[in-house]
């Protein structure tokens, strides 16, 4: 009986630690000090940087945040065309925070935004991402329109199609 006991409490221990506690439903993930520091953290941790601001993985993150998300005028070439990184400085003054949400939950973006992901996030965590990147101002040009299949691209891109081996 004592064994048996003792064998229970050790699977409940043992299940308990096999899985990471999840946030409850609605609750942000990140334990932060206010809004604008949890989106600055899910910002670094969403890899956001990598592709909305020009150069950042090559800086090694060395680039001051005034200047960050400013969007790419190098493009990403696939079989959708041409995208283009959006300048999240500047959407994020256009949009109200709900509109923020909703383009980040259902509209429909080009590879090699992570959407799939993103739109995982919880609400909060989206609304934190917002006012953080509202809070950091206006900044930078408008990235270039994006082009369909077929349509040369004036700007350089990088060509995300696979390319097959030689030999
Ligand atoms: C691998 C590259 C990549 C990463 C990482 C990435 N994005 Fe994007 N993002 C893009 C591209 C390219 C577009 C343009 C898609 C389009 O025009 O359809 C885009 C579009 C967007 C848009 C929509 C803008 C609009 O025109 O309505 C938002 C908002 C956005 N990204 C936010 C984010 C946030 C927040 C993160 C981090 C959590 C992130 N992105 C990470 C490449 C990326």
């Amino acid at each position: 009986m004592r064994w048996i006991m003792f064998t229970a409490a050790a699977a409940a221990l043992l299940s308990a630690c096999s899985k990471p506690a999840e946030a409850p439903a609605g609750q942000p993930h990140v334990v932060a000090a206010n809004d604008i520091e949890a989106g600055r953290y899910l910002v670094m941790v969403g890899s956001c940087n990598d592709c909305h601001t020009e150069g950042f993985p090559q800086a090694g993150g060395n680039i001051p945040e005034a200047e960050r998300l400013t969007g790419r005028a190098i493009g990403y070439l696939g079989p959708w065309g041409v995208s283009y990184a959006t300048n999240l400085r500047l959407l994020a003054q256009s949009t109200t925070e709900d509109g923020w949400v909703e383009i980040l939950r259902s509209k429909p973006l080009l590879p090699p935004m992570p959407t799939q992901n993103i739109s995982k996030m919880t609400e909060k965590d989206l609304r934190a991402i917002y006012r953080y990147i509202h809070s950091l101002g206006e900044a930078g040009q408008p990235e270039p329109d994006n082009l369909p299949p077929g349509v040369e691209p004036r700007t350089p891109v990088e060509n995300l199609v696979p390319v097959p081996p030689r030999a």
